[in-house]
């Protein structure tokens, strides 16, 4: 599966923990945010929720001056659903800080009830 690196970010004073390397939950931010913004795309609609997120497996820190880059790519098209997969990685080097195989966001309605969306007749698995 290709995975689209549209993202990159700076890692700043601000995002560092108690070492001094990138706050995980920072990343864990920008990851959800990312992927928001690729369904949102995607589901042409606004209107969408994180639903689930797998294992969250953290393989080397980043520390304050590195360029970090975000790769997001579909797994599977659900009705109401998206389901991506994640990469960051360092922008010079390539080696990856985290993968995240699963992470699903569904369309909602008005109500916040799951409604579907653009891709929907799509549905399917993509290719790995
Ligand atoms: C997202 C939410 C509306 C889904 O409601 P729900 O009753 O579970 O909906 P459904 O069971 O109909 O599932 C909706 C879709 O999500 C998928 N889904 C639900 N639970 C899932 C899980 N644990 N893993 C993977 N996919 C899941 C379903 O397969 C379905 O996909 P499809 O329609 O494409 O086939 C509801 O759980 C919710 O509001 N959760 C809180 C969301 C939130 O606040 N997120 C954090 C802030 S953005």
């Amino acid at each position: 599966m290709s995975l689209i690196f549209r993202t990159r970010k700076l890692i700043k004073p601000e995002d560092l923990n108690g070492r001094n390397t990138l706050f995980g939950g920072r990343l864990m931010s920008w990851i959800d945010e990312e992927c928001a913004i690729y369904c949102a795309c995607q589901m042409q609609t606004h209107h969408i929720v994180t639903k689930y997120i797998s294992e969250m497996n953290f393989m080397a820190p980043a520390k304050q001056g590195d360029i970090i880059e975000i790769g997001v790519g579909t797994v599977v098209i659900g009705r109401t659903s998206l389901t991506l997969c994640c990469v960051v990685r360092d922008k010079d080097t390539k080696d990856e800080l985290i993968r995240v195989d699963k992470l699903v966001f569904v369309a909602v309605n008005e109500a916040g009830k799951p409604t579907r969306h653009a891709l929907a007749d799509k549905a399917t698995e993509v290719a790995a």
